[in-house]
């Protein structure tokens, strides 16, 4: 029997070049790879706990965050793209998990808790905001999965899954899988520096974002804005390449590597100019995310196809969410008429 595979995204916006090489490509390679059953969810349910008071946002970013997967390559013949909200098993699934974590150990979880900070909930923590990994823990229960590929910071729910599905496990009988998360290797990916400097990750909160939808001029115009070294004044001075946004990103995306350590020798030495590196650097992306860009706009094009894509997906993962709550319900004694 092959592996199970399941990851997923909050849709609070459109995906931007952190999530691309932090998750997408890693996630298209696996698929790729065949071997795995894959499954990606659009986790709008966990989108509305911190959104519920503007749902037509998370509607629209539900269709940006399909559109991205396709542009870039999820292909629905090979993964099961599913929406969560349209997955009712995954709401029952919750309610019996709840059981079996504390309200403590919710509050211990340390991205939640991170979260709640930067969001600024205060004392008025709504419930279903601090309960989402719970129903993060259904949504990696539906279908067994074996391997959640996700990025460090998801770490502590993949942890939290673990100890929902050993409780369950041990109170009810053996039924569910303990997933592992699958790291990608490739640390430096981890932690994509937004436009604005090494010292921000990527977000669309601090606006310091570079878009799958961007189109060719707003890159430009980005990478003419990043962040480089202050000091490096006129085309002569000698430059610093550390912390320097414009040669990280190269050293992501790049595949020229004697190339690149050229441009950064003569940088480091003086001579060579901001601009030069920056337009090299818009060479590098624009080689990668043009083709991405056009696949986008094509599916764009077309969202009554986009919809049923992700019908027949929903569809799909819904059958295999039925087969685990039949088990779920005989296991819990539960399942009065058969
Ligand atoms: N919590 C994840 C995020 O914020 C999104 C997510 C929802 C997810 N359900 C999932 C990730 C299941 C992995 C598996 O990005």
């Amino acid at each position: 029997m092959r592996k199970v595979l399941l990851t997923g995204d909050r849709p609070s916006g459109q995906l931007h070049l952190g999530h691309y090489v932090g998750s997408l490509k890693n996630r298209i390679a696996l698929q790729n790879s065949g071997e795995y059953d894959c499954f990606v969810l659009i986790a709008d349910v966990q989108a509305l706990t911190d959104n519920f008071n503007d749902p037509q946002k998370v509607r629209d970013n539900v269709f940006e965050v399909a559109l991205d997967y396709l542009a870039c390559g999820l292909d629905p013949a090979r993964t099961t793209i599913a929406i969560q909200s349209l997955m009712p098993v995954l709401a029952e699934l919750t309610v019996y998990y709840l059981n079996l974590v504390t309200l403590a150990r919710l509050e211990r979880n340390p991205t939640v808790k991170t979260e709640i900070g930067q969001k600024g909930f205060g004392a008025s923590i709504p419930a279903g905001f601090l309960c989402y990994p719970v129903s993060q823990a259904a949504d990696i229960t539906f279908c067994k999965a074996h391997v959640v590929p996700v990025g460090v910071d998801q770490l502590p729910m993949i942890e939290q899954t673990r100890e929902i599905v050993r409780s369950f496990n041990a109170i009810y009988g053996e039924v569910l899988v303990e997933p592992e998360a699958l790291i990608p290797d490739n640390k430096q990916s981890q932690r994509l520096p937004g436009i604005t400097g090494n010292d921000t990750k990527m977000s669309k909160s601090l606006g310091n974002g570079i878009y799958l939808a961007d189109d060719a001029d707003t890159l430009r115009a980005k990478i003419r804005q990043m962040y480089t070294d202050p000091g490096h004044l006129r085309v002569s001075d000698p430059g610093r390449i550390e912390g320097n946004t414009v040669f990280t990103y190269l050293d992501v995306f790049g595949t020229d590597t004697a190339h690149i350590t050229e441009l950064k020798e003569q940088y480091q030495r003086g001579g060579l100019g901001d601009v030069k590196v920056k337009e090299y650097l818009f060479e590098v992306l624009e080689a990668e995310l043009g083709p991405i860009r056009a696949r986008r706009l094509e599916f764009a094009q077309d969202p009554a196809a986009v919809y049923e894509m992700l019908r027949a997906g929903t569809d799909a993962a819904n059958e295999v969410a039925a087969a685990t709550l039949r088990e779920v319900r005989a296991a819990m004694k539960i399942d009065y008429f058969g």
